[in-house]
């Protein structure tokens, strides 16, 4: 657990971190990215945390891959690369940096570990876990491999290691329906995200899908009847749900993909209104790029996401806390699903 008396005490001896005009003036091009949603005051406090990180990175040959839930100011002010979780993964392997900063969730920075198991991976903070990771341990697949004789376990990447190690290949939500149409077995199990699965079932009629019974605690809170209530109080509003949404909630979109997918989606449609069904930063990271869209809905925070902040980015770069381990001989065996997963999706194009 991070001491947080003992990291500012120490940043501030080594850093000058109060709120600098002069600095953010310097840096009015990245305020320019955020600029409908950070408020100048607070650009202005966040400058300190985005030069010291932005200088660190380079003495300490680190690269800082971004999820798409990230906040503004680290998405637009130190993010080396954003994405959805594929080409996060697939950036992973490609990097050439000795330390990798993953801003992100756990199960996303181990996947860099699995990928990469001579490079350092910080994260920023130990705690950031996830609901669907949290939902299921290789004895979970074990048992439903016992329930279906014979059917592949397809394991969505938000998972641990050890549960990755234990099926035949991973998947993303930009690439799980391509992923199970491919396999040549009529019965799929999938793990551990009960709405994902469902929803891919539907996509793919011809497979017999089987799930695991875990959920994503920001897309399970979104309801059918809210969208509903959307369509009706704004009618013409763009509705973009994450799969990860139960199938009644994905009913009421317009389009449905992972966050990469809803961020293409919305660049390439520029809707007057848009609600995106998924976590709350994705808005506000494309916001200034898409003046024309305004965006509706509630704001629906991953805890775990929102864990990792610039003051703890700028605590890992300096204290080389919290380096990400795998156990070697695990982390070959789950590469061999996450390396399936990326050849696979490399040979339908995706
Ligand atoms: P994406 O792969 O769509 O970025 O999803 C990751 C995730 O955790 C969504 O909740
Ligand atoms: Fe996990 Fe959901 Fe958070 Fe994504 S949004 S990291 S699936 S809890």
């Amino acid at each position: 657990m991070l001491d947080f008396r003992t990291m500012r005490h120490e940043l501030a001896e080594v850093y000058d971190l109060a709120p600098n005009e002069d600095l953010a003036e310097s840096m009015r091009d990245i305020h320019e990215k955020m600029d409908r949603v950070v408020p100048w005051p607070d650009f202005v406090k966040a400058a300190p945390y985005i030069a010291a990180i932005n200088k660190l990175k380079v003495e300490k040959d680190a690269v800082i891959l971004a999820h798409n839930y990230m906040t503004p100011d680290i998405y637009h002010g130190v993010a080396d690369f954003m994405g959805d979780s594929l080409q996060l993964a697939i950036k992973a392997t490609e990097v050439e940096a000795q330390t990798i900063v993953q801003c992100g969730v756990h199960f996303m920075a181990e996947t860099s570990k699995i990928l990469n198991p001579q490079k350092t991976v910080l994260i920023p903070d130990i705690e950031a876990g996830c609901s669907l990771a949290d939902s299921i341990k290789a004895s979970g697949i074990e048992q439903m491999r016992a329930q279906y004789p014979g059917a592949p376990v397809v394991t969505y990447v938000n998972t641990t290691a050890e549960e990755k190690a234990a099926s035949d290949i991973c998947c993303t939500s930009s690439n799980a329906a391509a992923i199970v149409r491919a396999l040549p077995e009529d019965t799929i199990i999938m793990a551990p995200d009960q709405y994902l699965a469902q929803n891919v079932a539907r996509e793919v009629p011809e497979k017999t899908i089987v799930w695991w019974e875990g959920s994503c605690v920001v897309h399970e809170r979104f309801t059918a009847q809210d969208l509903r209530d959307y369509k009706e109080w704004n009618p013409g509003t763009a509705i973009i749900a994450h799969p990860e949404c139960p199938p009644d909630v994905v009913d009421e979109a317009d389009f449905s993909g992972s966050t990469s997918g809803i961020i293409k989606y919305v660049m390439d449609n520029k809707p007057k209104q848009a609600l995106l069904v998924t976590e709350c930063s994705m808005a506000s990271n494309i916001s200034d790029e898409v003046p024309e869209v305004d965006f509706v809905g509630p704001c629906n925070m991953c805890p775990y996401m929102k864990k990792i902040t610039l003051e703890k980015i700028l605590w890992s770069l300096h204290s080389g806390e919290t380096e990400v381990h795998v156990d070697p001989e695990l982390g070959k065996k789950a590469r061999v699903a996450v390396e399936r997963m990326i050849d696979l999706s490399n040979k339908l194009g995706i």
